[in-house]
């Protein structure tokens, strides 16, 4: 099969507007394959309820991620965009896997040893908090992925374990009931590099030094502002590998802008102010378009529920198929 072929799918947890660092090593590489590959993208509403318990704002998560996708130019004709509890067959495969599934391999999962190791450091019951949600949530992922018949599934490398549990999972149920299921795998982004934060360190959720995508235009240049540098003076020769700005500043630009920026810190006599300046004008440049547009679908919603329907009748009929085939070979029917 040639890598054209190949379909690639991806879940996208609603829990609140990604940061920059989300858009250059995961959205913008996932919306670029999309234009190559049959891809399917889903929001993953269903994973989000081991944790949010509260529908209003699952449901506007979910308005934003899929309204971010299709302002950021996700292909809608290659790509299907959908919401995962929106397909019925899920809550059926995600039954059926259970049967295939050893629960040693549950224990093994990274996200709940990690709630267990840190009930176990409080001296409390070591499942204390540990919804069946979370103890199951990579049988729910593999249905997601073993559904759509998903040979690529592109993942940050906390998802990596869920991806290779999906294969498991599916190998598992080949060797008892004949081939059903294609082995996917996972792929990790890695060539984008780090984008850093306010503070110099990669920009993370947990480090809370993030710039949100579609953050207005003034937050924006606030939190540029606001860019850790040290004391050089302007007229002072600086290093551009050394500096949070510039770092920034090439995962947004052409070639050509890179080359003259870092020339203009070399040579001194630009002082940090002005750099962030043109950082700002920079990244505003590239996102102002889309961000108008993601203002506008959230503004319209029943626009994204319209496209979010689309997507759902799409993913139904190789959804459908798949059920049909696991049935079959699970309960002969
Ligand atoms: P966070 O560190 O904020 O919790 P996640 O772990 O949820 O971010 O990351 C989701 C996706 O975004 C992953 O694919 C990850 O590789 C990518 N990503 C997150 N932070 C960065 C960053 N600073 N630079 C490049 N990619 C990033
Ligand atoms: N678990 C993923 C996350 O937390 C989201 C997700 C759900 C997913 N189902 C998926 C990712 C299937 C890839 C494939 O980020």
């Amino acid at each position: 099969m040639s890598d054209a072929d190949k379909i690639v799918l991806t879940g996208i947890k609603p829990t609140g507007m990604p940061h920059l660092g989300n858009y250059v090593g995961a959205l913008k590489p996932l919306i670029e394959q999309s234009k190559s590959n049959k891809t399917f993208m889903f929001i993953a509403d269903l994973h989000a309820l081991n944790t949010i318990s509260d529908a209003k704002q699952i449901k506007q998560h979910t308005y934003e991620i899929a309204a971010l996708l299709i302002a950021l130019g996700l292909d809608l004709n290659n790509a299907v965009l959908f919401r995962q509890s929106d397909i019925d067959e899920i809550y059926q495969l995600n039954t059926l896997l259970m049967n295939v599934t050893p629960k040693g391999l549950m224990n093994r999962a990274h996200s709940y040893k990690a709630a267990m190791d840190r009930n176990i450091a409080n001296g409390i019951d070591v499942d204390a908090g540990v919804n069946m949600g979370l103890y199951t949530y990579p049988i729910l992922m593999s249905a997601d992925i073993l559904l759509y018949n998903s040979d690529i599934v592109p993942v940050g490398a906390d998802q990596k374990q869920h991806v290779e549990f999906a294969r498991d999972i599916a190998g598992y149920f080949n060797n008892l009931y004949g081939k059903t299921f294609k082995l996917p795998e996972p792929v990790i982004g890695q060539d984008t590099g780090l984008v850093p934060g306010l503070d110099g360190r990669k920009m993370s959720k947990s480090y809370d030094n993030t710039i949100a995508l579609f953050a207005p235009e003034n937050e924006l240049k606030k939190k540029i502002m606001r860019i850790i540098t040290d004391s050089k003076l302007p007229e002072e020769a600086k290093n551009p590998d050394e500096s949070t700005i510039f770092q920034l500043y090439k995962h947004f630009a052409d070639e050509a802008e890179i080359a003259e920026f870092a020339e203009m810190f070399r040579r001194g006599g630009m002082g940090y102010g002005t750099a962030k300046t043109m950082l700002f004008e920079k990244i505003n440049s590239v996102l102002e378009k889309p961000r108008a547009e993601y203002e506008r679908l959230m503004a319209n919603t029943d626009e994204i529920e319209q496209v979010l329907a689309n997507g759902a009748e799409r993913a139904k009929i190789v959804a459908s198929k798949t059920i049909q085939r696991v049935k079959k070979a699970m309960l002969g029917k």
